[in-house]
C-alpha cells in the first residue's frame, strides 16, 4: 500500500500472540502453531521497517513464559536458534539492525550465543532495528535499572526521566504504536515504561494471519487517532 499522507510511528510495538489458538482452530499442535507465528515474524518486520519505521519491538517470550509446558517452551527455543541463526543473512541483506531485551537466566546457552552472533554481525546496519523482547519482563526491566543505579552509586537525586531510561535494557524512544494480535486487552508485562504514550491497537486477527495489508489497517487507525500526550487540542 502507498503510504503517502498517512503518520509512520517511529517506534512499533507487537505483542505476538495467538500461535497457539491458531493452531487450534486448525487442529494443529500449539508448536506448529509457533512455527506459522515464526514463519510469518522476518517478513513482517520486512514490510515494517519498509515503510519507515525506525524501530520495531517484537514481544517473542516473557519471563512468565517459562510457566508453560517443558515441550513447548524447547521448542521455542529451538525456533529463536533457528531464527537467529538462520535468517542472519536477510537481516544483512535488508539492511537490518538486531538487538534484545530480557534477562540472559535461564535462556539456555545456544539461544544467547545465536543472538549474540546476531547482534554483533548487524550492528553496523542502518535500514531500521527490531528489538526482540525475550525473556522480558517490563517490571523486571525497571527492577534490573535500578540494580544497575545502585550498583553505579550514582547520585540521582537531579535526574530527569530520561536520566532513568539509560539504564533500561535498551535505550529506546518511546513506542508510538503498540499493537497486540488475536484480541486479548492486555499488556501482559511489555514494555512498561516505554509505552506510556503509546497508541494501542487490538486487531482479532492471530499472529500467524497478520499480514502486509494487517499492518496497513493498524497504520491507517493510527493516522486518525489524535495524541495529545496531555495538553489541549488546538
Ligand atoms: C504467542 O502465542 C507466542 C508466544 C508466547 C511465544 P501464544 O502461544 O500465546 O498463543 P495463544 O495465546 O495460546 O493462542
Ligand atoms: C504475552 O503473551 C507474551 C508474548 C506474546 C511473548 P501471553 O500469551 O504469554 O500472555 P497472557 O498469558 O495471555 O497474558
Ligand atoms: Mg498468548
Amino acid at each position: 500500500m502507498d503510504y503517502s499522507g498517512l503518520k509512520i510511528p517511529n517506534h512499533v510495538a507487537i505483542i505476538v500472540d495467538g500461535n497457539g489458538r491458531w493452531a487450534k482452530e486448525r487442529g494443529m499442535t500449539r508448536l506448529q502453531g509457533h512455527d506459522a507465528g515464526f514463519e510469518n515474524l522476518v517478513s513482517l518486520s520486512k514490510y515494517i521497517l519498509s515503510k519507515g519505521v525506525k524501530y520495531l519491538s517484537l514481544y517473542v517470550f516473557s519471563t512468565e513464559n517459562f510457566k508453560r509446558e517443558k515441550a513447548e517452551v524447547d521448542h521455542l527455543m529451538d525456533l529463536f536458534v533457528l531464527l537467529y541463526r538462520d535468517k542472519l543473512r536477510e537481516f544483512m541483506r535488508n539492511n537490518i539492525r538486531v538487538i534484545f531485551s530480557g534477562r540472559d537466566e535461564p535462556l539456555p546457552k545456544k539461544v544467547l550465543k545465536a543472538r549474540d552472533e546476531l547482534v554483533r554481525e548487524t550492528a553496523n546496519n542502518t535500514g531500521g532495528t527490531i528489538n526482540f523482547c525475550m525473556n522480558y519482563g517490563g517490571r523486571a526491566e525497571i527492577l534490573d535499572a535500578v540494580k544497575k543505579i545502585v550498583a553505579s552509586g550514582e547520585d540521582v537525586s537531579g535526574w530527569q526521566e530520561s536520566d532513568f531510561a539509560k539504564y533500561l535494557y535498551q535505550d529506546l524512544p518511546d513506542v508510538d504504536l503498540m499493537i497486540r494480535t488475536s484480541g486479548e486487552l492486555r499488556l501482559s508485562n511489555f514494555l512498561l515504561w516505554q509505552n506510556s504514550y503509546a497508541e494501542f491497537y487490538f486487531p482479532e486477527t492471530k499472529f500467524p494471519d497478520f499480514h502486509e495489508a494487517d499492518f496497513d489497517r493498524a497504520i491507517v487507525e493510527y493516522t486518525k487517532r489524535d495524541r495529545r500526550f496531555g495538553g489541549i487540542k488546538k
